[in-house]
């Protein structure tokens, strides 16, 4: 991590007083870097950073606690493997880019691991599952995360089924799989944490294609009928909802319906169909719901869908009009 600081000295990141400065300074030299160093970082960077230092010191919601997540070479994934790590956890990645996903795990340090997977191939979930428990004796935290969206005809009349097959297969099966794996080493030890990741368009019809929109709505039905067996192990099974967050599979999506305009145009097309004013919905956003689901703020949480969307699927607007304009 330290290896990706840049070289303009830029420090401290936030500093207003004094006092904040000598905090920082402090700080730095705990961490083992000297006030006057060549470093620069971005203030996210320093944060993440700064967080990381603090759970090595203090402990974070996760201490020891071991979590494999799939999808986590980017987007949700990478910033919640990001999270859980600075509170403490140790994390398998679990990806089918093993590029990407060998540099995610180097950029997070010691505490993560990559493993080349794919969630459609069940041994590949098998040998992850196991991958933790032989590296670290235990898995505490299944993430299933890992999803495709895809483009697909907005007619069910022209529904293209093997494009069909394919989204379930990732989107449906690779969560399925995920949860059978992870219940397999926590049955045993009578506890554990599975999350997965459905979306705003497995709550209400219409805002997506049907494809990507039916396997959203069954990861939400996964969720609610697993936790109801596993349970009764002390495992609890929940799923976040996110609203549209502009990570690599949302912007592949709107490169291909806005050929015409730049990624800055994409990302704000897909911000300003939120509703919450002065708010955006980020991985990070969804990296905080995580954190609260599978730790102890959560224990008696289970069967749950975890909607973060700023209020989006909560309601609609009756387009009245005013009375002066009604004769
Ligand atoms: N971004 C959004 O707006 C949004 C909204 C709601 C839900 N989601 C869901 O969030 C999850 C994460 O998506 P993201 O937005 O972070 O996208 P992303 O493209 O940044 O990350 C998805 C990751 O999944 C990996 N992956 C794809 N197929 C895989 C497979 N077969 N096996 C293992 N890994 C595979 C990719 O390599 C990638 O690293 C997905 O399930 C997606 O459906 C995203």
């Amino acid at each position: 991590m330290l290896g990706a600081w840049k070289s303009k000295p830029q420090f401290p990141p936030v500093c207003v007083s004094a006092f904040e400065l000598l905090f920082w300074q402090k700080i730095m030299l705990r961490m083992g870097l000297r006030n006057n160093s060549y470093i620069s970082y971005s203030r996210a960077l320093f944060a993440e950073s700064f967080h990381r230092f603090l759970s090595t010191q203090t402990g974070g919601k996760l201490q020891d606690k071991v979590a494999l997540i799939t999808g986590a070479a980017s987007g949700i994934g990478k910033a919640t493997a990001t999270k859980f790590i600075n509170n403490g956890a140790k994390v398998i990645i679990a990806d089918i880019d093993q590029e990407l996903g060998q540099e995610t795990a180097k950029e997070l340090g010691p505490n993560a691991t990559f493993i080349a997977c794919d969630v459609t191939q069940e041994s590949d979930i098998s040998n992850a599952v196991d991958l933790a428990v032989s590296k670290h004796k235990q898995l505490d935290i299944m993430y299933n995360n890992a999803g495709i969206a895809c483009r697909s005809p907005l007619s069910i009349v022209d529904l293209d089924l093997e494009l069909f097959d394919k989204v379930m297969d990732i989107n449906v099966r690779g969560v399925v799989a995920g949860i059978k794996h992870a219940a397999r080493v926590m049955i045993p030890r009578g506890s554990g944490s599975i999350l997965c990741t459905a979306s705003v368009t497995g709550v209400i019809g219409g805002v997506s294609q049907h494809t990507y929109s039916i396997s959203k709505f069954a990861v939400v039905g996964i969720v609610k009928s697993l936790a109801s067996e596993l349970c009764r192990h002390g495992i609890r099974v929940n799923c976040i909802s996110p609203f549209a967050i502009p990570t690599p599979l949302v912007m592949g999506e709107m490169s291909q319906i806005y050929p015409h305009v730049d990624a800055q145009r994409h990302e704000d097309i897909v911000h300003n169909a939120g509703v919450l004013k002065g708010a955006n919905c980020e991985p990070n956003d969804i990296a905080n719901a995580a954190l609260f689901l599978v730790s102890d703020d959560a224990k008696y949480v289970s069967g749950h869908n975890l909607v973060v969307d700023g209020g989006f699927t909560s309601f609609k607007n009756l387009d009245l009009p005013a009375p002066n304009q009604v004769q």
